[in-house]
């Protein structure tokens, strides 16, 4: 048994025995309407789940108990979901990364009562990417994600399709979904918040929501599809013998061309497509990686040994098959560079206000034209971590503390990190639909920040 409890904290060191196989969430059933719309259906309910035997937690899930199926719509195409609320109280869903009409957002303003029905349409207007779709309630965002309720939604499209890129979801194509949790008596216990209100952080680590997981690959190259879907915790990926692996994709899609890297590092909600290198017969685990200096409470609850943890190992098969190698280069840079910004906007980030207010739900913050690109500058005025999310939009950093952002942040983005008294410009280019009734939300997504307020709206008019 390789969990080795510590005196100080009933926690665990970060190793783990990887004896439960990786659950991949199932591709969602779609149908398709004679005009083409491709329909799913989404059932929110409650629900329980043994992670480990004979521990049942109450959790909630869409379709099922816990978490979501994937959803996968293609560029051009007309999406419906139906979304059905089976659960005692208010929630909604939001569509992260998605570029959509703000009604269709499923932010704070759609809110599905409990045992009502909501049915967002838009039509997929934006290249291949991993988003993945959340609740968005009012107040209590938080507490629904960490319940259970988070699913990935991918986006194909022709350009994609033609490269070499590993493409067969579940075999060399893995959604791996990462949260942290805490277990109380066997339910999930959100009230373990670290100083100074950073939020929630767990001791355990759920992949796809399986504990201690492995995989077996059976392919040279995996590509992994990273999603931070905790709550506050923030992660630096990396593998166990610091190997390189080849960055494709950021939140919004792919980049111009593979970056070798040996870390990646996502705060909630940010994703990041790796695709990886096996040798036959081998087992290497990502793990969690310590944080840059000053950010090491995010990873002394694993503490022990080195401060890394176990997230999920790859076996690779005796023999595998071969993958042609990556293309050198994957598309067309798709985002704004910020020449043509109209105008500059600074936003403020100190818990849990920006700008110096909290949220409000009858205050417009920003009123933008649509089809112009802004320069968004995004100070954290902080000694805590935050991060900043703009729904609708993938936008490109421009620069981290007046430096040329990082391999990691050279994709489309729709949710950057901005460490403690950091500064982060961004181009943002606004083309969702003019609506000056219905606004799209800006926030940090470290849940609790948001719940608490750090939260602001904008309109496209
Ligand atoms: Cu992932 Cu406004 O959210
Ligand atoms: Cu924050």
């Amino acid at each position: 048994f390789a969990w080795v409890f510590t005196t100080a904290d009933v926690s665990t060191v970060g190793v783990v025995d990887f004896d439960r196989e990786l659950a991949v969430p199932p591709l969602a059933q779609s149908r398709l309407e004679a005009d083409g719309t491709r329909v799913f259906q989404l059932d929110m309910r409650s629900g329980q789940r043994e992670f480990e035997p004979g521990r049942v937690t109450p959790t909630w899930g869409f379709n099922g108990d816990h978490l979501g199926p994937t959803l996968r719509a293609r560029r051009g195409e007309p999406v419906r979901v139906v979304v059905r609320n089976g659960l005692p109280e208010t929630s909604s869903v939001h569509w992260h990364g998605m570029h959509l009409p703000p009604v269709m957002d499923g932010g704070p303003h759609q809110p599905v009562a409990a045992g009502a029905t909501w049915t967002p349409q838009w039509q997929v207007d934006q290249p291949a990417a991993t988003l993945w779709y959340h609740p968005h309630p009012h107040g209590e965002t938080e507490s629904h994600v960490r319940r259970g309720l988070a699913g990935m939604f991918i986006l194909d499209d022709d350009e994609s399709d033609t490269l070499a890129l590993p493409r067969t979801y579940g075999v060399d194509d893995l959604p791996v979904m990462v949260q942290d949790v805490r277990f109380r008596n066997g339910a999930f216990d959100g009230s373990h918040r670290i100083f100074r209100d950073i939020g929630f952080l767990g001791d355990r680590i759920l992949v796809n929501g399986t504990l201690s997981p492995y995989r077996e690959v059976g392919d040279e190259l995996i590509r992994l599809r990273l999603l931070n879907a905790s709550t506050a915790r923030i992660y630096n990926f990396g593998f166990a013998d610091d190997r390189e692996f080849a960055l494709i994709g950021t939140d919004g899609g792919l980049l111009e061309r593979p970056a070798d890297l040996d870390r990646v590092q996502l705060s909630p909600g940010e994703r990041a497509e790796i695709v990886v290198r096996m040798r036959p017969g081998e087992r290497v685990a990502l793990r969690g990686y310590p944080l840059a200096a000053g950010l090491d409470f995010f990873t002394q609850r694993f503490s022990g040994g080195d401060d890394s943890f176990d997230i999920l190992q790859l076996r690779a098969a005796e023999t595998l098959r071969p993958t042609p190698q990556l293309p050198a280069t994957l598309v067309a840079q798709q985002t704004p560079d910020g020449s043509a910004s109209a105008r500059e906007r600074t936003f403020d980030l100190r818990f849990a206000q920006i700008n110096g207010q909290p949220m409000d739900m009858n205050r417009i913050d920003a009123t933008i034209t649509r089809g112009t690109t802004e320069t968004w500058v995004v100070r954290n005025a902080d000694g805590m971590p935050h991060n900043f999310h703009i729904h609708d939009v993938q936008f490109r950093v421009l620069s981290v503390d007046g430096s040329a952002p990082p391999a990691a942040l050279r994709g489309p983005k729709d949710t950057v990190y901005i460490g403690p008294n950091s500064t982060v410009r961004l181009a943002v280019r606004f083309d969702g639909p003019a609506d000056p009734d219905t606004p799209y939300m800006f926030h940090c997504h470290l849940l609790w920040h948001e719940d608490r307020g750090m939260m602001g709206q904008f309109v496209v008019v």
